[in-house]
């Protein structure tokens, strides 16, 4: 059988924007409400190696944060948290009741209100395919986010990409519903499937971890704020005005769990990765 990263890859297209993939308020609001929550678990692992060489958690900037799930769960362990995205409705969605964390638009490669060498973490959470990370030539890899990253951190921080693959549904049927929604992709998409597997930080002795999971149980209705948060759902909808994907997806869900008559709920997997390096002292 194809591996699920060749049907992904095959399926994609390159000609997006990827400043613009989340900019729209009803998809921010599903993105929001929809998308998993990060465990605690990953981000003790991200902290507990941040401190191997620096024992005060001052500053985390999250860049590409989104409505913030990647940004919160550092709340408790770091004085400060900003989170960074270049999407004001992300940013419109993301909570504003948290007294220290704060979040601002702006892009991940281009920080001018971070000071230079005062970040104990830099991360990106499920965003890093959406940077530059090739010169116009295509042949060097010159991030400008690590540039970036490596002015703003402090000797010792800790720079952090995080995230999860694309989702497994327990229910077969259910799976292969969804699956129908990848064509809508662009091609960089690939990298969050094979979790980075090509991609070197810019330290020496940086690690990955791939051993953590998430897991949510969810039903058609809920499930639906997750498909609609997915920019697949949202290139569909450009393209076929007049379809309703994610309402004919929930049907089909609705459909097929009452034929099996197991219950409404399905549990849904994503796999974690997490690539961190310090930078050097
Ligand atoms: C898939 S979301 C990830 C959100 C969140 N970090 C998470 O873990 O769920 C990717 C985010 O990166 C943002 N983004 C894309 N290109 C960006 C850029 N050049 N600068 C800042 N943010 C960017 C998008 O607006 C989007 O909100």
């Amino acid at each position: 059988m194809t591996s699920p990263e060749y049907q992904i890859a095959h399926l994609m297209n390159g000609t997006v924007d990827k400043t613009k993939m989340y900019a729209d308020m009803d998809q921010s609001k599903a993105y929001a409400e929809g998308r998993p929550r990060y465990t605690d678990d990953m981000f003790k692992v991200i902290v507990d190696y941040c401190i191997e060489t620096n024992r005060k958690l001052d500053l985390v900037v999250d860049v590409g944060c989104g409505p913030g799930m990647s940004t919160i769960g550092f709340a408790k362990y770091f004085q400060k948290c900003i989170g960074v995205d270049v999407s004001e409705t992300q940013i419109a969605c993301a909570p504003k009741d948290i007294p220290n964390c704060e979040f601002k638009v702006g892009y991940l490669h281009q920080l001018p209100f971070i000071k230079t060498g005062s970040v104990d973490l830099f991360c990106s959470g499920e965003s890093f395919h959406l940077m530059q990370q090739k010169d116009q030539t295509q042949r060097t890899l010159i991030c400008r986010t690590f540039a970036e990253a490596d002015r703003v951190l402090k000797p010792g921080g800790t720079l952090a990409i995080f995230g999860y693959d694309w989702l497994i549904v327990e229910n077969p049927e259910v799976n292969s519903i969804i699956y129908g929604i990848l064509q809508y992709y662009p091609k960089e998409s690939t990298q969050i499937v094979d979790k980075f597997r090509t991609l070197e930080l810019p330290y020496p002795g940086w690690i990955r971890n791939d051993e953590l999971k998430m897991s949510v149980k969810t039903n058609a209705d809920k499930h639906g704020d997750f498909l609609n948060s997915l920019w697949a759902a949202r290139a569909y909808k450009n393209d076929h005005p007049d379809e309703d994907l994610v309402e004919n997806a929930k049907r089909q869900i609705t459909e097929v769990l009452e034929k099996q008559g197991n219950g409404m709920e399905f549990t849904v997997n994503w796999n974690l990765f997490i690539l961190m390096g310090h930078k050097p002292m």
